[in-house]
């Protein structure tokens, strides 16, 4: 008898397991399934099964790439730069801003890199750069860029995502 295949997975899906990426997609997939867009610790142990992968292993990947949530996110994601331009151009103001705003007038960037509302309908998270310096500051809300954000703009911005879910 052929123990190898008696223990763990064939050799055919064994080599589908090890190809490189392909516990980048059984993460994302599995991000994208869940109703609030995050890898819970049983989604984890559930894709390490799958991908007969230690569980250290699937959570050293979904730690080291910023597009892995290991919390649960808001409906709306608002994205803050607070790279140098556009601190500069007042983006701190922005994200104190939004917090307030949002309720969480607390939030300080240095302790937690990101919120979520109690109602999960925002999740406010910072950047490091989106590249467009030029158009500082710019804050991306659901993956839509807005360049020379200012306080009243994004406010209004909120405000009606708010109106528009509670409609
Ligand atoms: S610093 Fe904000 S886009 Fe570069």
């Amino acid at each position: 008898m052929d123990t190898q295949t008696a223990t763990s997975p064939s050799a055919s899906a064994r080599g589908v397991q090890d190809q490189p990426g392909a516990l980048l997609t059984a993460l994302e997939d599995a991000q994208r399934a869940d109703e609030h867009n995050y890898l819970s610790e049983d989604t984890l142990r559930a894709v390490a099964l799958e991908m007969d992968q230690p569980l250290s292993r699937v959570y050293s990947v979904a730690t080291f790439y910023s597009f892995f949530n290991l919390k649960p996110q808001g409906k709306h994601t608002i994205v803050v730069c607070r790279g140098t331009a556009c601190h500069t151009r007042g983006s701190l103001g922005l994200l104190r801003e939004a917090a307030a705003r949002l309720g969480m007038p607390e939030f300080r960037e240095d302790e937690e890199p990101s919120f979520t509302t109690d109602d999960r309908l925002f999740t406010v998270r910072t950047v490091a750069c989106f590249g467009q310096c030029a158009l500082a500051p710019v804050v991306s809300v659901d993956g839509t860029i807005y360049s020379r954000m200012t306080q009243g703009k994004l406010c209004s911005i909120l405000d009606s995502m708010r109106k528009g879910a509670t409609k």
